[in-house]
C-alpha cells in the first residue's frame, strides 16, 4: 500500500485494489494464519456519527491481527462537547494510537483531519462524501459474485448523498464496468462524481426508472436515502419508499443478479428477497471483516517497514 492515509477511493489504483482483495482472499483461506500478525497494534476509533458494521468490523479486523481498540466513544461523552476542534481532537488520539479510523458528518473533514497526523488515518465516511473501505469489501463481494470485468452493474436509490456510491463508481472506474445510476430526479449524482468518471473515461448511463434495464445486470447495488443528510425533511418524504425491489420482480426480470446494499436497509429492499439466492447483502457486511483485516494488514506491515 503506498497511502498513508486512505481518504477517497480516488487514490486507489487497480493494483492497490487487487493487493487488498487478494490478501482479503488468503485471510479467508486461512484465518488461523493472520492471528497474530500485530500483536499490540492499536487503532483509534473516532465516529462522530452513528455506525454498526463500520466500526463493528474494524474492532473485529484488529482483534483477529492481534492488535485492539482505543474508542473515543460517543461524542456526547468525548472533549467535542467542550468545543474541542477535530484538529486539536486527532493531535491527540494520534499518540494513543498507531493508524485511525474517522467517521465524521462534514465532506472533505477526513482530508482535513489527516493534514494534522503523522499515522495513517483512514477515512470511514465523511459526510456525503467518500467510504473508500466501504467500496474494497463491495468489490470484493462482487469479484466472488459476478467478477470485477466485463460487468454491468446497476446502482440505485440516493446518489446525490450516499458517499458508498461516490466511492465504488470512481473505484469501478479501474475495471471494465458499465455503470447504471437509478435515482429520482432530485437524487441523481452529484455534477462533481459524473465530472470525475467522464475524466476517467467510465461507461456510465442515467436513469429514473429500474425496469427498463433490470434483465442487462449483473449485480443490483441498492442503497438507502440518507435522510439525515437532507436539509429539509419535506424534499425527504417526497422521495422516500420510491424505489423499492421485492423477490418477485428480480425473479421475472432477472434471475441471476447478485444484489448489494451496504446496510442499514429501510425499505428499499423487501425482506422477501432476503431467502433469494439474490441476496449477498448479508454476505457483503461479513466481508467487512477479512477486507479491513487485509488493509489494516497491509498498512501496519509497511509501517513497520
Ligand atoms: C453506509 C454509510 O455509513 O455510508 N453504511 C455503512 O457503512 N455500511 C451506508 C448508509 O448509511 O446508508
Amino acid at each position: 500500500m503506498p497511502h498513508d492515509h486512505i481518504i477517497s477511493a480516488k487514490q486507489l489504483s487497480r493494483a492497490d485494489i487487487e493487493e487488498v482483495l487478494d490478501r482479503a482472499a488468503e485471510i479467508d483461506d486461512n484465518p488461523a494464519a493472520f492471528t497474530q500478525r500485530h500483536p499490540g497494534a492499536l487503532l483509534g476509533l473516532l465516529f462522530f456519527e452513528p455506525s454498526t458494521r463500520t466500526k463493528m468490523s474494524f474492532t473485529a479486523a484488529i482483534k483477529r491481527l492481534g492488535g485492539d481498540v482505543v474508542d473515543m466513544g460517543p461524542v456526547e461523552y468525548s472533549s467535542v462537547e467542550k468545543g474541542e476542534s477535530l484538529a486539536d481532537t486527532v493531535r491527540v488520539v494520534e499518540g494513543y494510537a498507531d493508524a485511525l479510523v474517522m467517521r465524521h458528518p462534514s465532506e472533505g473533514s477526513a482530508k482535513m483531519a489527516s493534514e494534522f497526523v503523522d499515522v495513517p488515518l483512514i477515512n470511514a465516511g465523511d459526510g456525503a462524501g467518500q467510504h473508500p473501505t466501504q467500496t474494497l469489501l463491495d468489490l470484493y463481494t462482487i469479484r466472488e459474485n459476478a467478477g470485477l470485468d466485463d460487468l454491468t452493474i446497476g446502482i440505485m436509490g440516493d446518489l446525490k448523498y450516499g458517499r458508498t456510491v461516490h466511492s465504488l463508481a470512481h473505484a469501478l472506474t479501474n475495471f471494465d464496468a458499465t455503470q447504471h445510476f437509478i435515482s429520482p430526479e432530485s437524487l441523481k449524482l452529484p455534477r462533481s462524481v459524473r465530472y470525475d468518471l467522464h475524466e476517467e473515461g467510465a461507461t456510465i448511463r442515467e436513469h429514473t426508472e429500474l425496469e427498463p434495464i433490470l434483465s442487462s445486470l449483473d449485480v443490483l447495488y441498492v442503497t438507502r436515502i440518507q435522510k439525515e443528510r437532507f436539509p429539509d425533511e419535506s424534499e425527504y418524504r417526497a422521495v422516500a419508499g420510491e424505489y423499492q425491489i421485492d423477490a418477485q420482480t428480480l425473479e421475472e426480470v432477472n434471475d441471476d443478479v447478485t444484489v448489494l446494499h451496504p446496510l442499514p436497509r429501510v425499505d428499499e429492499i423487501d425482506h422477501d428477497v432476503d431467502a433469494t439466492e439474490h441476496a449477498q447483502f448479508f454476505e457483503q457486511a461479513h466481508n467487512g471483516v477479512p477486507v479491513r483485516m487485509a488493509l489494516l494488514d497491509l498498512m501496519l506491515e509497511g509501517e513497520s517497514a
